[in-house]
């Protein structure tokens, strides 16, 4: 039999079986990352290897170190997952890897070894979007959640407010139209001489801080529900440098507050628009910066306000996991979605 028919007839044995666990491996950046989850909505493991304080140590991800220590890790990451979930490939259905958007060499880096498994196994392995995957995170935290719902992802290289009409099915509301707010969060803690990733120590730093210490320009791009954080962005570092300039102490608290305080405020009030706009009643976060705690909070209040129904992942599936690669790929693969030997890295890959 040839690994095209192995694959098909472990498709047609998932048919109809009430428990389907999927491994899944995630590695379009910086974290090495491998999950089991079981039916979309259960975690049973999740391992997260992350190489952060070696890219900090350049002020941001090196995509080549990133390649290579992708390579190091992949095998013991998907070790891990399956000893925590006291399984071994043999109790595996089938497989996930993330094969776009990111950096190339860190996506190949995965897609190869899933490839590499897949082929040796026979398992189908499912090609999943990274963005998919942050979007699906939802569905670990929240089991109940169906579509459709509207959802903001926020992460280091999107900024999008997406419909999502049924799994994989989605419809584009905005987007931000210059940088995400990701990274407007990492450049402007830069200017405040944070490390890399500098959205969650510039969250910390605003803590105490005053946010009406600096006047921020409101962004207002030409579409209904786009994001610009470009301009904001310009007007911190250039306060910033004015300051430094006169010679003066930062008022470093004061400053990260003002900021993170304009790009929610900018994050939220879009998102609110667009789903009351929608006809629909529930407003799901994605992504990296859905971890900020303002965000959070902003948003928990306006869902009391306004009466809809607010979902976020939990903290530690915002940012980069295999989890929410595992979750999407369950829906995939209820599709019949799985990939040939031909899958490749897209390291441009867009949602829709
Ligand atoms: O989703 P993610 O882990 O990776 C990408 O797919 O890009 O997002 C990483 C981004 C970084 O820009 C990081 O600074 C930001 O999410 N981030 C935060 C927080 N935690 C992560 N930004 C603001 N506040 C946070 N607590
Ligand atoms: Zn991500």
């Amino acid at each position: 039999m040839s690994v095209v028919q192995i694959w098909q007839s472990k498709m047609e044995a998932l048919r109809g079986k009430a428990s389907v666990r999927i491994l899944a491996l995630e590695s379009s950046c910086d974290e090495t990352a491998a999950a089991v989850v079981e039916n979309g909505r259960e975690i049973l493991s999740s391992v997260i290897f992350s190489q952060v304080d070696t890219h900090a140590l350049y002020g941001g991800v090196v995509p080549e170190i990133a390649s290579r220590a992708h390579v190091d890790a992949c095998d013991r990451v998907i070790d891990q997952a399956l000893k925590e979930a006291d399984m071994t490939l043999s109790d595996v259905d089938a497989l996930a890897v993330t094969y776009g958007p990111g950096l190339v060499g860190a996506l190949l880096t995965g897609v190869s070894c899933m490839k590499g498994i897949s082929f040796a196994t026979g398992l189908p392995l499912v090609p999943v979007n990274h963005i998919e995957g942050h979007v699906s995170a939802n569905y670990l935290t929240t089991p109940t959640l169906t579509p459709p719902y509207v959802c903001l992802v926020a992460s280091g290289g999107h900024s999008h407010l997406v419909r999502v009409d049924d799994y994989g099915v989605y419809t584009l509301l905005g987007q931000t139209v210059d940088d995400a707010a990701g990274e407007a969060f990492d450049k402007g803690a830069r200017a405040l001489g944070l490390a890399y990733p500098g959205g969650p120590l510039l969250s910390k730093l605003a803590e105490g801080g005053n946010d009406a210490y600096l006047k921020l320009p409101h962004p207002n791009p030409e579409g209904r529900y786009d994001y610009s954080f470009s301009g904001l962005k310009t007007a911190f570092i250039n306060a910033c440098h004015k300051l430094e300039q006169k010679g003066e102490p930062l008022p470093r608290a004061d400053l990260a507050a003002s900021y993170q305080k304009a790009i929610v405020d900018s994050l939220c009030e879009k998102a609110v628009l667009a789903l009351k706009n929608s006809g629909l009643n529930t407003l799901c976060l994605a992504g990296g910066v859905s971890a900020n705690r303002l965000l959070r909070a902003q948003m928990s209040e306006l869902s009391k306000r306004e009466h809809f129904t607010l979902c976020m992942p939990e903290l530690i599936l915002c940012t980069d996991n295999a989890a929410m690669i595992g979750s999407a790929a369950y829906f995939r693969l209820q599709r019949g979605e799985i990939a040939d030997l031909a899958l490749n890295a897209m390291p441009s890959l867009a949602l829709l």
